[in-house]
């Protein structure tokens, strides 16, 4: 899908689908007053006879029966003006690409022209775009049934009224081209099967997205992680015939301020290890690897960028497998930091690899910030569902950049506390600490006292992502599958950052 700006008149325009957005109750007015004209006010009847109402999300086609250059219009409810924001313009977006794709392959989008309140054109580009490319995501390369049936559609014009504005959205667009494409990298990612995404080949797409974007990328093999001493990673790989990689990003701007460390669980398949998961719940457990995935993208994104902020990756990936060398519960594990791990449980295998990579981001890049993305819980899910990820930080000021970030990008983030006792309960009798705490009280936190274990000082925010990561049912602009949660967040947080 190509993708740029129009500077006309809507009633100039030719193409296969115009996608006009409806509010309830307002009548077709400027920009749309002359097309409707000259469709002898078709789309007036249509709103007053009822047969379109333009509830919130409802969709209608209109065929101009070769009337007009534009073979058809697509209408998209959008429900009260006073409810409506940039997420909604974003959803009406990805609504709007998936209907249209259905019906002809030239596009071109009015939303751009819509009266948001407090938005700019930039604002309103950017969200179009963003809504548009990552609703028309589609993971399909091995189906190989009804693949010639599929449309696609060829290019998508964002209509712009002035030469300003056309400029606008011209950097808009740019823009979020950039961070919605990395999305989708990260989607690509999550939803190959896991005996194709192996740690290895993770590894190899680190190499290939930072090469692309001179980012330097080291990665490491079975033999450096047990030389480096990361025991937590060495001791989860231990059941798997996969090889563990441990992948370092690092892309640094000369003119940068600050240094933040992104960390990103990298399970490529979660078996549970010995205590094997259950029927039904091991199904999606390729997406144990979104966090990796999403730090992989975000650290490309902003190299891409140029974002003033010099950013470290850090991705520790293994399987976690039953197999005869598999770690075991009451197993003891010596961790980067030296400190030890009681394993009472090999589920929970997560925070063990966190454990080294955290330890190992604040000791050798003092960074000013450690930000960890994880699939780290099922309590997360059952606290907050699929809607929102868990937020967990030990200091405010960061978990503010996240929440007024996540605030922009539509990816909710929720912060839940942490307390002095969250971190007793999770100490050991005979190691330092243990890998789960107190039977179904607080997983979601525990899980996090136990990571806050193992940064010293460095300010420091964990984002359990376990709902959110991967989603069954599609949503507007997030087809289901692997949804990249977190990469556009990540970017808004290091972009004001660096403007500080
Ligand atoms: N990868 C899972 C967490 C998970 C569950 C992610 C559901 C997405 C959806 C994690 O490794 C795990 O198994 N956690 C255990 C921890 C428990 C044994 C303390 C869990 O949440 O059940
Ligand atoms: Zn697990
Ligand atoms: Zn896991």
């Amino acid at each position: 899908m190509k993708i740029n700006v129009l500077k006309s008149r809507v009633e100039d325009v030719s193409c296969g689908v115009l996608i006009v957005g409806l509010f309830a109750d307002h009548d077709i007015d400027s920009p749309l007053r002359a097309l409707d004209d000259s469709l002898g006010k078709g789309l007036t009847h249509l709103l007053k006879s009822k047969e379109f109402v333009p509830d919130w999300g409802k969709t209608w086609v209109h065929n101009t029966l070769g009337k007009h250059a534009v073979k058809n219009i697509l209408l998209i409810g959008l429900g009260k003006r006073e409810e409506f924001d940039v997420e909604k313009l974003r959803r009406a977006s990805g609504i709007g690409i998936k209907c249209a794709r259905e019906i002809a392959s030239t596009v071109v989008s009015t939303l751009t022209l819509l009266d948001v309140p407090k938005t700019l054109m930039y604002d309103r580009a950017h969200a179009v775009a963003e809504g548009s490319v990552l609703g028309a995501y589609r993971f399909d390369q091995y189906k190989t049934m009804g693949k010639d049936k599929r449309k696609d559609i060829t290019t998508l014009s964002l209509i712009a009224d002035t030469q300003p504005n056309a400029d606008k959205a011209n950097e808009a667009l740019r823009h979020a081209l950039t961070v919605s494409e990395m999305v989708n990298f990260a989607r690509d990612l999550i939803n190959q099967p896991p005996s194709i995404m192996t740690p290895t080949q993770m590894s190899v797409m680190a190499k290939r997205v930072s090469s692309e974007r001179k980012v330097k990328c080291s990665t490491y093999g079975r033999d450096d992680i047990l030389r480096m001493g990361l025991g937590g990673l060495f001791a989860v790989s231990k059941g798997s015939t996969q090889e563990p990689k441990f992948i370092v990003m690092e892309y640094r701007n000369p003119k940068a301020k600050r240094t933040v460390a992104l960390v990103g669980k990298g399970i490529t398949f979660d078996s549970g290890g010995l205590d094997i998961k259950t029927e039904g719940h091991m199904q999606d457990m390729k997406d144990d690897m979104s966090g990796a995935a999403v730090v992989m993208a975000t650290t490309a994104a902003a190299a891409q960028l140029k974002i003033q902020v010099n950013v470290i990756g850090v991705m520790p990936c293994t399987e976690n497998m039953p197999g005869g060398s598999a770690y075991k519960d009451g197993d003891i594990i010596k961790t980067y930091s030296k400190k030890t791990i009681e394993v009472l449980n090999t589920d929970a295998e997560g925070r063990i690899i966190l454990s080294d990579a955290l330890s190992f981001a604040e000791k050798n890049y003092k960074p000013d910030a450690i930000i960890d993305l994880a699939t780290l819980t099922g309590a997360c899910v059952v606290a907050l569902g699929r809607w929102s990820a868990g937020l967990i930080a030990t200091n405010d000021q960061l978990a503010d950049r996240l929440i007024l970030a996540a605030s922009h990008t539509g990816e909710r983030i929720w912060r839940l506390p942490l307390y002095d006792e969250h971190k007793e309960v999770v100490k050991s009798q005979i190691a330092d600490v243990k890998n789960i705490g107190p039977p179904r009280e607080a997983g979601v936190l525990t899980a996090a006292a136990f990571l806050a274990h193992f940064v010293e000082k460095t300010p420091w925010a964990h984002l359990d992502i376990a709902g959110p990561a991967f989603i069954k049912e599609a949503q507007d602009y997030i087809p289901a599958g692997g949804a990249g949660f977190g990469v556009r967040l990540l970017v808004h947080m290091l972009e004001d950052w660096a403007k500080e």
